[in-house]
């Protein structure tokens, strides 16, 4: 029987990607090749890659806009290197908004080529909230933040006004509500919690920042050189790039992310309920800063904790610890995540209460 999977990445993807994607492992299109020995400059796969391209835009509301999409590699990590190489000046400064360990090493990699400043963090509260009302100076080359913290379970609800380049890391929550995606220059996102599967990741990137560092470029480090190769400088992770190709089409097809965010907020809100309610459990974040993808949690009596991991893992829930470094519990709900499961955690909360309360 198929577990429900909470883990926060790689995470869960939609039955029918996973169904089609290995189809086209064993035989690509009737073609009697492998989606996966196939040549990446073949019609077929210029075909998948453009059309995933043009998908991201629509979805994102962009089309038209002045963006490129771009599928690299690396994961977001490579483009937290990236995005300072093509946007920090030499002589230029950065902004970066510390909510957690993503956003800190986004900021530590930046760092190594030029000027950085952390114009605010959480760092205080163990990462718990999101700071507000920060202060962002107009002398900046970028302002950088987090959208979602994948680790301690927070979330920008509104970004900060600004008018200098916005970039915004969006690995753990894109596609997943509704936002004016053109207040952000740059947006990136790794593919492997919301998007497909992990090998690729997604760059959206206003063409009009681009090529202002004066600073020159190792191909590879060049957004620009990727998008007039169109992600073809070198070879892209091609089966990462179908699986999200296909879950794009997948959320077209159900609606967009007006849709998806419907059911997102209605699973976020019967876990956080049910965290809220239940006796042995406590939320961790701020209330108006929780993410609507990671549901971070304790045990009000960490002397539970073996029992509660046995009862979970009896009832066929895989990926529900919180991450090495913070411990707890996570629930990630990604687009992909059923209601349904969501409620069987929820039931399973309840019987613990039960049982141990
Ligand atoms: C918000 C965020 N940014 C960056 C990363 C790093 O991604 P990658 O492993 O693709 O480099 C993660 C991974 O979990 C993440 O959650």
């Amino acid at each position: 029987m198929k577990k429900h999977n909470f883990s926060a990445g790689p995470s869960i993807l939609v039955p029918e990607v996973l169904e089609k994607a290995s189809q086209a492992v064993l035989d690509f299109e009737g073609k009697g090749l492998s989606l996966i020995e196939i040549s990446h400059r073949s019609p077929e796969f210029v075909a998948i890659i453009n059309e995933a391209r043009v998908l991201v835009l629509e979805l994102l509301d962009l089309k038209d806009k002045g963006y490129s999409v771009l599928f690299l590699q690396g994961g977001a990590s490579m483009e937290f290197v990236r995005v300072a190489f093509n946007l920090l000046s030499p002589e230029g400064k950065a902004g970066y908004i510390n909510t957690g360990t993503w956003a800190n090493n986004a900021q530590k990699e930046a760092s190594f080529l030029g000027n950085v400043i952390e114009l605010a963090t959480s760092k205080d509260k163990n990462y718990a909230y999101i700071p507000k009302d920060i202060n962002v100076p107009d002398d900046l080359d970028y302002l950088h933040l987090t959208s979602n913290n994948t680790i301690y379970g927070t979330q920008f609800k509104a970004f900060p006004p600004t008018e200098i380049p916005l970039v915004c890391d969006m690995s753990s929550d894109i596609f997943s509500r509704v936002l004016d995606f053109s207040q952000f220059d740059l947006i990136y996102a790794g593919a492997q919690k919301n998007i497909g599967a992990a090998g690729t990741s997604l760059v959206v990137v206003k063409d009009a920042v681009l090529g202002k560092t004066n600073r020159s470029l190792p191909n590879i480090m060049n957004y620009q050189k990727h998008i007039e190769r169109e992600s073809m400088y070198h070879t892209p992770a091609v089966f990462s790039v179908y699986t999200c190709y296909l879950t794009l089409k997948w959320l077209k097809d159900l609606g967009g992310i007006s849709a998806i965010e419907r059911r997102n907020n209605a699973k976020a809100h019967l876990l956080y309920s049910e965290i809220d309610r239940n006796s042995l459990f406590r939320g961790t974040a701020a209330t108006e800063d929780r993410s609507l993808m990671n549901a971070v949690f304790e045990l009000n009596n960490q002397d539970l904790e073996m029992e509660f991991d046995q009862f979970w893992q009896a009832e066929n829930i895989s990926g529900l610890k919180g991450h090495r470094t913070v411990g707890g519990y996570r629930a990630s709900i990604y687009n992909a995540m059923p209601m349904e499961s969501v409620q069987h955690l929820v039931r399973i909360m309840q019987h613990f209460e039960t049982k141990f309360g």
